[in-house]
């Protein structure tokens, strides 16, 4: 999509030349200083044809007056992007089908915009027109569209060019993410995610990507996530991105994505029904690439890593069996109660490894739990942190991208069901409270860093008619690493290593030693990643 803007007040808003003209109003100043329009909208709600009340829309087949030969009346519930975007959403549906290749988005005088709200507009956008075409070629193409100029006040005309730069190159993360997740299990394996990423990094020479094979991931240890990967005939990947756009001296961000590229459950196999919705499962994954591509076009001033360990998890007669126990790279060793719980045993191996980075911050992304989507449906992604400032900073990036989160509890007490006769751990804890125990069952090896996880289960894909991925948390977390860059001294990121010195707390790797505890000594893998 070519995104533009051009500037029109008053009397030119009738002018503006475009195939259609999508004209969005609020009630409180359902006017544009543009007398023929301003005489068809009060005309149109004097005739009960339209009315100031979101969601409604009026089209107008070549209204004398005006260049476009086609206007949609739009109403907004009010000026915030939010609205903003719904309403020009609403107004792509009008047009999609007709032969309008440029649509033009003009406001009312109750509309200013602000790089927010032409950021909205792209993504909105960008997510009308998607398309899923990979394995079915006959899809109807996007449609005619092909340029949507937004048109602001002078005023606002900076801030919407921002704004519609940087939402393209959102879009684009987006996009990649959608599609990596639409993917069918049987082209979206471990091994077409690792080629994925060594895409990028040809694409964006800011990106570096490596790809581990099973031979390299059995040399770091991560027994954890090996196991889950046995039952399966596709070969284990654990892909390691770097974007570095500030001096290397600078800790990273990293993010940790869950990478089952099919979920079966493996022995604790699931039921049928809905279980092709498992190749979901990947979308972790799919939200940490499409962030490095987003984030490589931005080229904010910030170090970046990204971690995916990826599987399938099949049964087979060489599948990891209930009451099986493994050992993780962190040397904790893990009974597996239900081989259905495999997220948790992939990322616990990637967390660890993770501490390597000295990591400013790790936020994982994972369509962990059925029991997220329980308690959020799919409106938030679950949010888990101990850490007030990590947990606020995306917080604000889900509000201000329309990417939104929930924070959930964290509390210790949920963890007292993961005890085990026969491990360190238990991978299940009971029913109840499934989504916290899964995110404390993580906590337990993420104790060298601020960590927060984001359980994207209800979130990362629709189900029923519009069943296909979103590309959710993309948007989030371009957002939050922007608001990290642009702080720049005052960033999260410094001042998250400050406080952890403030609070007494060693560097990185020699808490993780310690925390690791006795059990470190007792695995030799553990030695082995302290040192690399
Ligand atoms: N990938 C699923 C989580 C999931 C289920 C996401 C349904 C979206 C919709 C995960 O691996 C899983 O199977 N979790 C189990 C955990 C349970 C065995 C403790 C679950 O949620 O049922
Ligand atoms: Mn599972
Ligand atoms: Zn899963």
């Amino acid at each position: 999509m070519d995104y533009r803007s051009t500037v029109a007040e008053g009397p030119a808003l009738s002018q503006v030349n475009a195939d259609a003209l999508l004209l969005v109003l609020t009630s409180d100043q359902a006017v544009t200083g543009d007398a023929v329009l301003d005489k068809l909208i009060k005309d149109a709600v004097a005739a009960d044809d339209f009315a100031l009340k979101a969601g409604r829309a009026l089209y107008i087949h070549r209204p004398a007056g005006v260049k476009a030969a086609r206007l949609v009346l739009l109403a907004a519930a009010d000026a915030k992007p939010k609205s903003y975007k719904a309403a020009v959403v609403k107004g792509l549906a009008q047009v999609k089908e007709l032969g309008a290749a440029h649509v033009a988005v003009a406001s009312g005088k109750g509309l200013a915009l602000s790089a927010d709200h032409a950021k909205a507009l792209a993504l909105g956008v960008a997510d009308a027109t998607y398309v899923y075409r990979h394995t079915k070629p006959s899809a109807s193409k996007a449609g005619a569209l092909k340029k949507v100029t937004v048109v602001s006040t002078q005023a606002d005309a900076a801030a919407v060019k921002a704004g519609l730069a940087q939402g393209q190159a959102v879009a684009e993360g987006v996009a990649l993410g959608r599609e990596l997740g639409n993917l069918p299990g049987n082209y979206c394996t471990p091994t077409h995610l690792g080629n994925e990423a060594k895409r990028l990094s040809r694409e964006f020479k800011h990106i570096k990507a490596e790809v581990l094979d099973r031979r390299a991931i059995e040399k770091l240890g991560m027994g954890s996530f090996l196991s889950v990967s046995n039952g399966s005939a596709q070969p284990p990947r654990f892909i390691i991105l770097r974007y570095q756009g500030a001096a290397a001296s600078q800790a990273p961000v990293v993010l940790v994505g869950k990478g089952i590229t099919f979920d079966t459950g493996g022995i604790s196999i699931k039921p049928g029904a809905g279980m092709d919705e498992m190749k979901f499962d990947m979308g972790g994954a799919a939200s940490v690439l499409g962030t490095f591509r987003a984030v490589a076009e931005l080229k904010p001033k910030i170090n970046l890593v990204g971690l995916i360990p990826t599987c399938e998890n099949m049964p087979s007669g060489s599948s990891t069996k209930p009451g099986d126990v493994v050992t993780s790279m962190s040397g904790q060793t893990i009974e597996v109660l239900n081989t259905d719980a495999e997220g948790r045993l992939i990322l616990c191996d990637a967390l660890t490894y993770a501490e390597r980075f000295k990591p400013a911050a790790v936020v994982d992304i994972a369509t962990l739990t059925g029991a997220c989507v329980v308690a959020l449906g799919n409106v938030h992604s679950g949010l888990f942190s101990a850490d007030e400032q990590l947990a606020g900073a995306l917080l604000e990036a889900g509000q201000q991208s329309l990417d939104t989160a929930w924070r959930m509890p964290l509390d210790e007490e949920y963890g007292e069901s993961l005890k085990s006769n026969f491990a360190d751990l238990g991978n299940v804890g009971g029913r109840e409270g499934g989504a916290i125990t899964a995110a404390v069952f993580l906590s337990k090896f993420t104790k060298a860093y601020r960590w927060a996880h984001l359980d994207i289960a209800g979130s990362a894909w629709k189900s029923g008619g519009a069943k296909g991925g979103t590309g959710r948390p993309v948007g989030l977390l371009t957002q939050f690493i922007l608001n990290q860059a642009a702080a720049g001294k005052d960033a999260i990121a410094p001042q998250l290593a400050k406080t952890a010195k403030a609070q007494g707390k060693a560097t990185a790797g020699k808490t993780a030693r310690k925390v690791a505890g006795k059990t470190a000594r007792k695995a030799p893998a553990r030695k082995a990643a302290a040192k690399a």
